[in-house]
């Protein structure tokens, strides 16, 4: 090649990678108080395919460490996670759920079958203790979900009971007798769940109707004050919480609950978890991104019904359904989990910390095997999704408080469709660090974020999840192919703040 075809072709590279290099101003207001409750990072662990049997809970046999049958190579990398709250028995199966089965001697225990999830016996052998025994070790705060479907109130308040009482009563000497002599104090406290649906396919007239009889009989025992979470809407249901919003009152309830899946494509046919290109990239972005009209649209409505924000909008259930992997029991609903699915966790977190004003609890499905999972098992295995890796890098946010962020993104374009490249939120915590997260879901092209900081944050440092590829997984054979690394694209100038954000991308930089 002759130095002038060398230059021109130096030139058309140039111009080639100025095209795909895209700048976004970025301001920070540091003026908020609205503070991201911790409970926004909360999960959920449904008795459901794998995720307390085979998951939580092994078989005594099975060659790891344990507490009671109780996994600990899974709580103990959950733990570093700090989760805040974790949501038992169910989704669907906590309306089929009676709680006196799962209590006491585990050898006399009835077996049922778990007619939601598979037709599989149940043994009960993990019930009520032994979930609050696996809180206690994740060190997070329980929220038991009761039965509306096929319980009594009679059932509910008796659970409440065994649970929170701590005077004399025969409730009360049960919990003893089966090793807790204190109270547990749960306070989160569903009434039903998907009642519309799984849940006895209620109308909301009906179902609000009965949330005032059975909250009625959930006592706030001394020294527990119950925090009451209605059934709320699927999706886009607006109907429903208009209605449950009008008929039950602020001061009956602490919540409502919203659920929303990323379906790439339909319900019937979600589409493979690991085959699948940019149509199932980009659809699955699109749709994650679509719950913040759920959130704007469910919170005018609660806002009329509760102008003080004071009802919670909790949204219990949330993440990316698949298809099963295959050769797996389709109703156990086990799904391997890429990097695509972990900026999904990434960019419906940024929305939740925006909108933290209303929503004050959320709560991944699910968190061991079972759906948008942050850990998977097989046998003696274990790894950590790249999901797993989005919640840790997060978890600066919790109780921190909300920094509202300012700026035009790019488009990231597929097809005759586009969706905002660029979603982000940022914190600063009671010691003043101040923890933002960007992600940049365009596939192909790099983004650099310019903003100005405080002058007082001095420093900045940071992690990124990324890979080669959107598909990319871990696997019990190459358990570390997607994970955290240092991020080096970010440089602070005095005040200016620079960030070169790769192509599908998750980063978090910390700035003090
Ligand atoms: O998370 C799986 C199921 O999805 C839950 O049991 C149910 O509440 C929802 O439909």
């Amino acid at each position: 090649m002759n130095i002038k075809r060398l230059f021109a072709f130096a030139a058309f590279i140039l111009t080639i990678k100025a095209l795909s290099a895209q700048q976004v101003q970025m301001t920070m207001t540091d003026t908020s108080h609205q503070v991201i409750s911790k409970y926004i990072y909360g999960h959920f662990a449904e008795d459901l395919g794998r995720c307390i049997y085979g998951g939580f809970w092994v078989d005594s046999n099975l060659d790891v460490a344990k507490n009671d049958r109780l996994r600990l190579d899974v709580i103990d990398a959950l733990k570093k996670l700090h989760i805040p709250v974790l949501r038992w028995p169910g989704g669907c199966f906590a309306d089929q759920y009676h709680w006196e089965d799962g209590i006491g001697d585990r050898s006399k225990r009835p077996v049922r079958v778990n007619t939601t999830w598979g037709m599989v016996p149940d043994d009960n052998s993990f019930g009520t203790d032994e979930f609050l025994k696996l809180c206690k070790l994740l060190g997070t705060e329980p929220y038991i979900a009761g039965n509306v479907g096929t319980g009594t109130p009679k059932e509910m308040e008796d659970w409440l009971e065994y649970l929170n009482y701590n005077g004399e009563s025969t409730l009360a000497d049960m919990r003893r007798k089966n090793g807790h002599d204190a109270p547990y104090n749960v306070s989160f406290w569903g009434v039903g769940n998907e009642s519309w649906g799984c849940g006895g396919n209620m109308t909301p007239e009906y179902y609000s109707d009965l949330y005032k009889r059975y909250s009625e009989f959930c006592k706030d025992y001394p020294g527990t004050k119950l925090k009451k979470i209605a059934s709320g809407a699927n999706s886009d249901d607006y109907h429903w919480t208009e209605v449950c919003m009008k008929n039950i009152p602020v001061s009956n309830m602490w919540g409502i609950s919203m659920h929303y899946y990323t379906i790439v494509n339909t319900w019937n046919e979600k589409g493979s978890a690991t085959n699948f290109g940019e149509d199932g990239y980009f659809n699955g972005m699109k749709k994650c991104l679509d719950i913040e009209t759920l959130i704007n649209k469910h919170s005018a409505i609660m806002d009329k019904y509760d102008p003080q924000k004071k009802v919670a909008l909790v949204v219990d259930e949330w993440g990316i359904w698949t298809d099963a992997e295959p050769g797996t029991n389709p109703a156990f609903l086990y799904q391997q989990n890429s990097l695509r699915d972990a900026l999904i966790a990434a960019s419906t977190l940024n929305i939740f910390n925006i909108h933290s004003d209303r929503i004050k609890m959320a709560n991944l499905a699910q968190i061991v095997n079972v759906l948008q999972a942050l850990v998977l098992t097989d046998k003696e295995k274990m790894l950590l999704t790249p999901t797993y890796y989005i919640l840790d890098m997060y978890q600066y946010h919790q109780d921190a408080t909300l920094i509202p962020l300012k700026f035009q993104s790019p488009l990231y374009a597929y097809g005759n469709e586009n969706i905002p490249a660029i979603n982000a939120s940022a914190s600063r915590d009671s010691n003043g660090a101040v923890h933002i997260t960007l992600v940049n879901l365009d596939p192909r092209k790099e983004i650099t974020i310019n903003t100005t900081v405080p002058a007082s944050l001095k420093s900045v440092t940071g992690e990124i999840l990324n890979s080669d590829k959107y598909t990319d997984i871990n696997t019990f054979d190459n358990p570390g192919k997607v994970k955290l690394k240092a991020f080096t694209g970010a440089a602070l100038k005095g005040s200016a703040l620079s960030v070169k954000m790769p192509a599908h991308s998750a980063v978090m930089l910390e700035l003090k």
